[in-house]
C-alpha cells in the first residue's frame, strides 16, 4: 500500500490488524504441529511463518520508514523521538526474523530444541508487532 494510504489510521490500522491475525494464526498452526511431535511438519511451518513476517510486516516496516516516517520528520520534527522509537521495533523485529531463519538453517542441534528456540522468537515477535502497531496507529491518528 502506498504512503498516502498509510497516513489514513484506518486503512492502516486495516494492514497491521490482517497480517496480525494470519501471523496469529500460523502460530498457533505451529503450535499444535509441535504438540503432537510432527517436526518436520513443524520446520516448515516455522518457514512459512518467518516468509510471513518478512512478506508481510517487514515489508510494510520497510516502506515505512523509505515513506511516511521521513515524511513525518520533515513536518513535524517534534515526534524524531517517537519515529527512532518506531524504527527501533523494526530492527527487533528484523532481528527476530534473522534468528528464526539460523534457528531453521542450523545443522547439528535436535529439531524439537529449534522449533521451540523459534516459537520463543515468534511469541516475542508478535508481543513487540501488537505494542508496535498500537502506538504507530496512535501517532497517525494524531497528525
Ligand atoms: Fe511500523
Ligand atoms: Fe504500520
Amino acid at each position: 500500500m502506498s504512503g498516502p494510504a498509510l497516513r489514513q489510521a484506518n486503512a492502516h490500522y486495516a494492514i497491521h490488524e490482517s497480517a496480525y491475525g494470519e501471523a496469529e494464526e500460523l502460530l498457533t498452526l505451529l503450535q499444535r504441529v509441535i504438540q503432537l511431535g510432527e517436526w518436520e511438519q513443524g520446520m516448515q511451518v516455522a518457514d512459512v511463518l518467518a516468509e510471513h513476517f518478512e512478506a508481510r510486516t517487514l515489508a510494510h516496516a520497510h516502506e515505512e520508514e523509505n515513506g511516511l516516517y521521513q515524511e513525518i520528520v520533515a513536518e513535524h520534527p517534534e515526534l524524531s523521538v517517537v519515529i527512532a522509537t518506531l524504527t527501533h521495533d523494526h530492527d527487533l523485529m528484523r532481528q527476530l526474523v534473522d534468528e528464526v531463519r539460523a534457528l531453521l538453517q542450523s545443522t547439528g542441534t535436535d529439531t524439537e530444541d529449534v522449533l521451540e528456540q523459534a516459537v520463543n522468537r515468534f511469541v516475542t515477535l508478535m508481543w513487540i508487532n501488537q505494542n508496535h502497531s498500537r502506538a504507530e496507529e496512535k501517532m497517525v491518528g494524531s497528525l
